[in-house]
């Protein structure tokens, strides 16, 4: 059975993940249809025309405190744009960020500062991350001293435990961190953002400049100090392979949109929009359910965030679009899959995409 949302409901990643029982008082952060437009000067080909990059145009979730919401992209769809509002380094074209219910923008200075403690960042090169002229412990004690999160007598003792909590050696605090090997590095900066006792961490791209054997140690740590201190992430990356293993719900995005929101599992089991199929078509997976679906490649090229295509922005891309796909806009929309699980899927040609991907495994099946 498909549905649709009320209009007034739509356009949104909101809450509403199929079974999970929510109330408004659960969501810790909500994202209302943000856009972050960025001026680009004016070639010398067209002075004086002013051009802009919508790096994110028109973005909306809920995260509820204590879960991990994945945002998954390829390169320059606007991740870490979304990142950056959520906690606080830029300010959002228009749109709105709540947090606890309360708007960012209209914050005093500081209650704003108070606040931007309990949103941190971590990012994907741990060494630009670090002041390499600053000892471990100082990069630790700094932002507690100058945050009054501790008292200075408190001081070692919070840096003993902070590297603990992260799996560091206690003698860690003397050494600098081109010392370090990169897992470790990335180790400091979660120590770093620890140490402002944040609610909120923005994780982007944390593993993907790290070596294959040492991400799942850093995943592994995350999602320990998830239970361990209840803390709730915005998971970013570029596939689904570290997302589907630390997220309970998935957000994919495509040039600066939300095109499909579910459960972590359902998304990388029955992708319902074309491009999340695209995507988890370039996961290597030994899972054979997985395996053996109809590969979907993606054409051409992701268009320029400057020169947005009119109606679905996925269009020339997309082997199902149709003329209407070409002029009209798309909005998030509930679709059942196979399963009976609950999608927001912002495409025309669900049923047809849908009807794609079965058929491919009825014919695979066929054939053993
Ligand atoms: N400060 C900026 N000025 C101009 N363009 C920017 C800026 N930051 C990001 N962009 C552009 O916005 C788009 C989204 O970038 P980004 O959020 O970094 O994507 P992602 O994290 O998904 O790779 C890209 O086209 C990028 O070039
Ligand atoms: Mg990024």
């Amino acid at each position: 059975m498909n549905s649709t949302l009320p209009s007034d409901m739509r356009n949104t990643a909101a809450g509403g993940t199929a079974g999970e029982a929510g109330s408004a008082e659960e969501i810790l952060l909500s994202v209302k249809d943000i856009r972050k437009y960025y001026p680009v000067t004016s070639s010398s080909l067209f002075p004086g025309r002013r051009k802009q990059v919508h790096a994110v145009d028109g973005v909306s979730f809920d995260i509820r405190r204590g879960e991990t919401l994945g945002l998954v992209g390829e390169s320059g769809c606007g991740k870490s744009t979304v990142g950056r509002q959520v906690v606080g380094i830029e300010q959002p074209t228009s749109g709105e960020i709540l947090f606890e219910g309360k708007p960012l923008s209209g914050m005093k200075d500081r209650e704003m500062r108070r606040i931007r403690t309990r949103l941190q960042m971590i990012f994907q090169d741990p060494y630009a991350a670090l002041n390499p002229r600053k000892r471990v412990y100082d990069i630790l004690a700094d932002p507690m001293l100058y945050h009054h999160v501790a008292a200075r007598s408190d001081i070692d003792a919070r840096v003993g435990q902070l590297l603990d909590e992260v799996g560091l050696p206690k003698n860690a605090k003397d050494r600098y961190p081109h010392e370090f090997s990169g897992g470790q590095r990335q180790r400091i900066t979660i120590a770093r953002a620890l140490s402002l006792e944040p609610q909120i961490i923005v994780c982007d791209e944390p593993v993907s400049a790290l070596d294959n054997s040492i991400q799942a140690q850093i995943l592994n740590l995350l999602k320990e100090l998830q239970e361990d201190r209840g803390l709730t992430y915005l998971f970013i990356a570029h596939g689904l392979g570290a997302v589907h293993y630390v997220s309970r719900r998935v957000a994919v995005m495509y040039l600066g949109v939300i095109v499909e929101v579910a459960d972590s599992e359902d998304v990388f089991r029955r992708p319902l929009h074309p491009y999340s199929r695209m995507l988890i078509s370039a996961v290597p997976v030994p899972d054979p359910s997985i395996r053996d679906r109809k590969v979907l490649v993606p054409q051409g090229e992701v268009p320029s965030a400057i020169d947005i295509p009119q109606g679905c922005r996925f269009h020339d891309r997309c082997p199902f679009a149709t003329d209407r796909c070409r002029s009209e806009v798309p909005v998030l929309s509930s679709y059942t899959d196979s399963a009976g699980k609950t999608h927001e899927v912002a495409c025309f040609n669900v049923a047809a995409a849908a009807a794609d991907a079965a058929t491919a495994s009825v014919a695979e099946g066929k054939e053993h």
